[in-house]
């Protein structure tokens, strides 16, 4: 196995042995670009040619700079619609890289992407702990076996960074202040079902498949724990109050 063929992300858990696919790769078993197709373009929001998309990030630019406390705040939300559109475009090509059309007239992902976004705080929650899963989709891909989508996911990774980070800085902002608190202890429990929920049911038969290629190199449920792991401890240090990562949840 020559070099190319090995992943080289020191973060990868999917060991070395695993085959790399490049596009046009004739090689290419039929499962696999079925996963592949399956992940992208109907299990993945961000995708240009889903008029869906274009709907979701018009929400949020409208939250968000509609809310936003101020202008500092109003340009953080801008850039951060204009990297999802950068996302949704690199997603959208990666598709038809896979000689698949991207254009799909049909809502996919996840129900949080359809959650209503009526206040700053809750514009503040959804980068915080929405985006946040985004951040884990892209550390994921790093190691991904499909070398467009692993050679990508380096800028999705630090873009979704930068967005969850925000998030959580408007948050601790936003709990300095008594009323501000009260709100993001209430929008939490809207929020926190919602982002674990994204991660999808534990037991998934498509998630050990996906495994299976290396094309995700965790299964939902190891991702689920790893976001918790690393969630909670942010939200204690705001002295939030975690909600019972079983309360209302939709896929367990
Ligand atoms: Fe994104
Ligand atoms: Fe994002």
């Amino acid at each position: 196995m020559t070099e190319e063929f090995v992943r080289k992300n020191p973060m990868d858990t999917r060991g070395s042995s695993l085959r790399m696919f490049k596009k046009d790769d004739p090689q290419m078993p039929p499962e696999y670009r079925e996963f592949m197709i399956k992940l992208l373009k109907y299990g993945h929001v961000e995708n240009n040619a889903n008029p869906y998309y274009k709907v979701l990030l018009a929400n949020i630019a409208n939250a968000g700079l509609r809310y936003a406390p101020d202008s500092r705040a109003m340009t953080i939300e801008a850039e951060i619609i204009k990297q999802e559109v950068n996302h949704g475009q690199i997603v959208a090509k990666i598709i038809s890289s896979l000689g698949e059309d991207p254009f799909l007239d049909k809502e996919v992902g996840q129900y949080a992407f359809r959650m209503p976004l009526e206040s700053w705080i809750d514009v503040a929650w959804f980068h915080g702990l929405i985006d946040r899963v985004g951040l884990y989709v892209g550390i994921e891909w790093m190691g991904s076996t499909y070398e467009p989508l692993a050679e990508v996911s380096d800028q999705l990774e630090k873009d979704e960074y930068f967005h969850a980070t925000a998030g959580y800085n408007f948050i601790k902002r936003a709990v300095r202040d008594p009323d501000g608190r009260k709100q993001a202890q209430e929008l939490l429990h809207k929020w926190w079902p919602a982002a674990l929920d994204m991660f999808g049911r534990s037991k998934s038969k498509n998630s050990e498949k996906y495994v299976k290629w290396g094309i995700k190199g965790k299964t939902n449920e190891d991702l689920r724990q790893q976001y918790i792991a690393d969630v909670v401890p942010l939200l204690e240090r705001i002295e939030l109050d975690v909600p019972d990562h079983l309360a209302n949840r939709q896929y367990l």
